[in-house]
């Protein structure tokens, strides 16, 4: 029995988490469930990288201290996983200064003493969003490659860690243990990158305050990466009285063996975890986990979906709708791992109601209602040994085994699909609704209603991981009490489905959803908005070059391709009548008896206005209140469900659904700006 310890990056707490997040959890999830099912001792954890500029910059626009932007997006984090039935076992915070800071303190007098650590001035271009500073070449057009804004330059004197040092262990640890970064595709970027030459990098900031304080270094504090990924050994209890957890989990020295460390990371943060985590390992003398487990980007509209961009999918409207576990089926399904994918509303759709709603449980739902009808609401009382569906689900069970331990998720849904495939196919060449009216209750019929829903009892059990309530409730609707996390391989051995015992023929388990009802029609009478938000695009063509440094920012949400040119140009005389201004939310509520009106309370430098706005479908009040967006400022009044509005804030209208994504702006930029 391995020790295997799971681990999902941190994440920043800056904002709320999109299906990007998710999906990194969701994996991380479904690994430690299926190797806990396999009989192996797991250990996952979760947490919130807190410290660095990113949140200090936050705090600054928002007036409060780092600490409570902190505390307030964590319970988000928190609640999300909770509602995913995420089973992590531990939550670390690098703010907790009890747990994670003597970790930190410990790794970096470690390196110190291994006579790593030297202090130079320093300048470059520093990508807050990345939290990194990057050389001139790897700019796209003077432009960070992953946030696709120009990074600011910063010069300071720094503590630096001589990663130039480890290239040649780098480069022999890749050669020797090729398993250290998956896929191999990415251990060979990897490998080349270090190849190309590592230089010193920075570890210590002095204009930065939010951080651990560098030890011996006053005013400086600890490089926000250095401090994040220490999280993975801080957790267990690495550089405090208590170490115990972390003897007895993080592995030992040498090739891996029994006790096991992933790292599941977005391609993103691989350089990260694939060089500077090993190389600060080998420096502090510590052992190296076992593989960095690379996946691709969630993307919209051809690009990463991150909060910079605006470009997010949030998932709580699907969840709403759809319920937990077809966004995890989804997730795990649609992604060919290590790929990226393209997220859209009517990829999830159609995924959604050919897999769950007409494949599982269509089937499930024809399967229990035949059986509960011959047999008076009770499985059938005979089992049988040796049919097609048995060997499907053996065949099911290897490929499924072998596609997890690889990482292939998308192979083991489609094990699972072929399954459910099987059993659907026995059921109609079986024909057992003609049988018991031909034949009556035989033996045959007891025999090839056993193989259907054993069928499924198996397929139930291949989903626990990826989607567990989904496995609980199928179980329990076949009359088998064992909730998903207490499967083992054992469930997997043919025959377990208990005989004459009661089944639960309850409503389908997966509604079919109709594009119609999902993508909805247009907006009741009395809540159209004026003419103009809704279809107010901003194209490729339009949008603003990479801003200079602390000029605004504003940065369009996804919107569609620009309708063919049809309408009416106008002049820029024209234009510059709309008086677009940066505004900031300070109280929001829902109108009463809209589904879609929004009333907000919006600061314009000093002039305080109330706008109300058509964006209730998409967002709470709590998303809105200490933000800034852009607004037209000089829009005649306009009464909306009976209050007066002045101005309109501006969304892009998105495809298919038509709902409103904020313009996102800078926190940085004063209200009252003027947008041109
Ligand atoms: N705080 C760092 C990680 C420190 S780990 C020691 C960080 N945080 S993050 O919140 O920005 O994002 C973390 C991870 O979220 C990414 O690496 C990736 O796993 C996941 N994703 C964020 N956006 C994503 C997509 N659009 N698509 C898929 N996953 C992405 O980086």
């Amino acid at each position: 029995m391995a020790r295997r310890y799971f681990t999902t990056p941190i994440y920043y707490v800056n904002d709320r988490p999109h299906i990007g997040h998710l999906y990194t959890t969701v994996i991380a999830d479904a690994l430690a469930r299926f190797h806990r099912f396999q009989g192996d001792e797991v250990r996952f954890l979760t947490g919130t990288d807190e410290h660095g500029q990113k949140i200090e910059k936050v705090a600054r626009a928002e007036g409060v201290d780092p600490i409570d932007v902190c505390n307030r997006h964590v319970g988000t984090f928190r609640a999300l996983w909770k509602k995913f039935g995420i089973t992590n076992d531990d939550f670390i915070r690098t703010s907790d200064v009890a747990r994670h800071h003597p970790g930190v303190a410990e790794i970096v007098r470690r390196i110190d003493a291994a006579g790593d650590l030297e202090v130079r001035s320093h300048e470059g271009w520093y990508c807050v969003g990345c939290e990194a500073f990057y050389p001139e070449k790897d700019l796209v057009d003077g432009a960070c490659p992953t946030h696709g804004y120009r990074p600011e330059w910063q010069s300071e004197e720094n503590v630096f860690f001589r990663l130039d040092r480890y290239q040649d262990r780098l480069l022999d640890l890749y050669r020797t243990r090729p398993s250290f970064v998956f896929p191999p595709s990415r251990l060979n970027e990897v490998a080349s990158f270090v190849a190309s030459g590592l230089k010193p990098l920075s570890v210590s900031r002095t204009s930065v305050k939010w951080g651990i304080p560098f030890p011996g270094r006053p005013g400086h504090v600890v490089y926000v990466w250095l401090d994040a990924l220490t999280n993975y050994i801080s957790a267990l209890g690495f550089g405090t009285q208590d170490d115990a957890l972390y003897r007895a989990t993080w592995p030992d020295p040498g090739p891996p063996a029994a006790k096991q460390a992933f790292h599941l990371v977005g391609k993103d943060i691989l350089r990260f975890h694939a060089v500077y985590w090993p190389a600060f390992l080998m420096s502090a003398g510590l052992p190296l986990p076992t593989q960095v487990i690379s996946h691709g980007w969630w993307e919209r509209d051809g690009r990463k979906m991150s909060k910079s961009v605006g470009n997010v999918v949030r998932p709580d409207e699907l969840v709403e709708r759809f319920g937990v576990d077809a966004l995890r089926w989804f997730l795990m399904a649609e992604m060919s791992f290590g790929q990226d994918a393209s997220f859209s509303d009517e990829g999830f759709l159609s995924r959604y109601n050919a897999d769950l709603a007409n494949g599982l449980g269509n089937t499930l739902s024809r399967a229990v209602r035949m059986a509960s009808d011959a047999f008076g609401g009770k499985t059938p009382g005979e089992a049988c040994h040796d049919n097609e569906v048995k060997r499907a689900a053996e065949t099911a069970s290897a490929a499924w085994k072998e596609a997890f331990t690889a990482y292939r998720f998308q192979d083991a849904a489609d094990a699972i699909r072929a399954l459910v495939s099987a059993v659907d196919a026995y059921i109609a060449a079986h024909e057992p609704w003609k049988k018991v009216k031909t034949e009556g209750v035989t033996p045959a019929l007891h025999r090839i209603h056993f193989n259907a829903l054993e069928g499924l009892r198996v397929a139930a059990t291949l989903i626990s991981p990826i989607a567990p309530g989904t496995a609980t409730e199928i179980l329990r609707r076949l009359g088998v009490a064992k909730e998903a996390s207490a499967l083992t391989a054992a469930d997997l051995t043919w025959g377990g489905l208990p005989l004459s015992s009661p089944l639960d023929a309850a409503p389908p388990l997966f509604p079919r959803a109709d594009a119609k009802s999902w993508f909805g029609s247009g907006p009741p009478e009395e809540e159209k908005l004026p003419e103009g938000p809704k279809e107010k695009t901003v194209t490729e063509e339009t949008k603003p070059a990479a801003p200079a440094v602390s000029a605004p920012v504003v940065t369009p949400s996804p919107v569609p391709a620009p309708a063919p040119d049809g309408g009416a140009k106008i002049g820029i005389d024209d234009f510059l009548k709309v008086d677009l201004r940066i505004g900031e939310v300070v109280a929001a509520e829902k109108v009463e008896k809209s589904k879609k009106l929004m009333k907000m309370t919006v600061r314009f430098g000093e002039e305080v206005r109330t706008i109300v706005g058509g964006i209730a479908v998409a967002y709470a009040p709590d998303q809105l209140v200490g933000k800034k967006f852009a607004f037209v400022h000089n829009l005649a009044p306009a009464k909306l469900m009976g209050i007066e509005s002045n101005g309109m804030i501006l969304a892009a209208s998105l495809p298919g659904t038509g709902d409103p994504s904020l313009l996102t702006v800078d926190p940085a930029v004063p209200s009252g700006t003027k947008v041109k």
